[in-house]
């Protein structure tokens, strides 16, 4: 089951999804009442969506959809015809809300800059961009006090997930909502599966695996006219400082399910990996596959593998192996030790994930509450999938602690289209791939 959400328009939404709001399995906690403009649950929201792609495309149609008086009034991305198709994609998907799109002309935003004007405007931020910009955005969006949606993963490196901590930490003190785009913690069937784990349902947990395996995504090959930066920017998902590879910009969806299940992140990892099938220039940095052993610290070993290649089987799932049963989150089905179904999660009762991030958050702002900060266990769960990373390129055990508080900071000093990206590509325009046994952390 591949969840990517690339422009879909919101679907519409199901009366269950209300019931399946209290629902919570880990993901909020008690309602604080914030002060605000929005108590009264009359005035507008406004929002002002950064980084105008396929997945803040879709995240803003749903944030309009929802039933509160919603309006997007500002945007930003670094290129003015991702701006545009963007705003034509909203428009057209919103088709009988098309007054919910007030973005005056003045208020598109292009550049590297863009995202602070954008913000200035909102009362709520959706961040969509490429995550390696997520840190600044997320920390501007939380010193300028706004309400926020933000895409995962959080950061593409240790130096970056620090900065969302410490931001996540001020956007408490400000009760600020923070959703994270790890849309699993708000569907129905993973929180029925979730409840039922945190309850005792398979016993203690003693190990765990994760799947992100298919065929891969697009590639944007470079065109005549374009900087390093814009070629780098726009084929983003080959270059780790942008992308953070594959086994964090998808594999973290299932890696984060483990550490719900878990309420805990990997104390070490170590594993393999590397390019076996998708070679070549147009292929940036990153690897084809990675395979990781995480170890908690109570002992439960996870083993997590992630592959980009085309022909091979696909899996996108979890399984959770306890003492007393098992837990098939795909099939959202839970099993004594027998094989014997214990429970079943009713798929007729199942929510639209990307839909309910959106009706929660904003029902919340709307009566003035206190409920989704979301930012600490996103910048954890992106972590996990950096430590997952550290030790593949490495092949090396890699600590916990030490890499998260290692510094390592991979983004570029100058954001600029004419400043050179932190890869260049070689004379034949090969870029450096990690290896194993060379590459080093530490
Ligand atoms: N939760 C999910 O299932 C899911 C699905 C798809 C994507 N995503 C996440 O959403 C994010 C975006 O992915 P996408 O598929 O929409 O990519 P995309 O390439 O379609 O969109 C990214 C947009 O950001 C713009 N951008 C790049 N740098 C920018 C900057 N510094 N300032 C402003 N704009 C900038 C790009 O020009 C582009 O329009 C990623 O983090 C991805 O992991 C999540």
């Amino acid at each position: 089951m591949d969840q990517r959400d690339q422009q879909t328009p919101a679907p519409s939404r199901r009366d269950f999804i209300k019931t399946s709001a209290a629902v919570v399995g880990g993901t909020m906690a008690s309602s604080l009442v914030i002060p605000g403009a929005y108590a009264a649950g009359t005035d507008e929201i406004k929002v002002g969506l950064i980084g105008c792609g396929g997945r803040g495309t879709g995240a803003c149609v749903q944030a309009l959809s929802t039933k509160q008086n919603v309006q997007l009034v500002a945007m930003a991305d670094a290129f003015r015809d991702r701006l545009d198709g963007s705003y034509q994609n909203i428009l057209e998907a919103l088709e009988d809300k098309k007054t919910r799109v007030q973005v005056k002309e003045e208020n598109k935003f292009t550049g590297f800059d863009a995202y602070k004007k954008a913000i200035a405007l909102a009362d709520v931020v959706i961040l969509a961009t490429p995550p390696g910009f997520r840190p600044i955005h997320f920390e501007e969006a939380v010193n300028q006090g706004k309400h926020i949606f933000m895409e995962k993963p959080v950061a593409t490196d240790p130096a970056g997930i620090q900065r969302v901590l410490a931001a996540a930490e001020k956007a408490k003190a400000k009760k600020l909502n923070v959703v994270v785009g790890l849309q699993r913690r708000y569907q129905a069937s993973y929180r029925e599966l979730i409840k039922r784990v945190h309850d005792g349902a398979i016993g203690e947990i003693l190990s765990a695996q994760a799947w992100w395996n298919n065929d891969g995504v697009w590639v944007h090959p470079r065109q005549a006219g374009w900087t390093e930066m814009e070629y780098q920017m726009r084929n983003w998902y080959y270059f780790v400082w942008l992308c953070g590879d594959h086994i964090t910009e998808q594999h973290i969806h299932n890696l984060d399910v483990i550490n719900w299940a878990l309420e805990a992140y990997p104390v070490k990892a170590q594993g393999m990996g590397g390019r076996e099938v998708r070679k070549g220039k147009d292929y940036g940095q990153i690897y084809d596959h990675h395979y990781v052993e995480f170890h908690y610290g109570n002992g439960t070993i996870l083993n997590s593998q992630c592959r980009h290649q085309k022909g091979t089987m696909s899996k996108v799932d979890e399984l959770l192996i306890g003492t007393k049963g098992k837990v098939y989150c795909d099939a959202a089905r839970i099993t004594d030790n027998k094989g014997n179904t214990i429970y079943q999660f009713d798929k007729k009762m199942e929510n639209q994930p990307y839909q309910n991030e959106h009706d929660e958050l904003f029902a919340a702002i709307a009566k003035g509450e206190y409920k989704f900060w979301d930012a600490e266990r996103g910048a954890r769960s992106t972590m996990t999938s950096i430590l997952g990373r550290m030790a593949t390129y490495s092949g090396q055990n890699i600590e916990w602690d030490k890499a998260i508080n290692s510094g390592i900071n991979i983004m570029p000093t100058t954001y600029a289209f004419d400043a050179m990206p932190p890869v260049v590509p070689d004379a034949d325009g090969n870029y450096p791939v990690p290896e194993p046994g060379v590459t080093k952390f530490f």
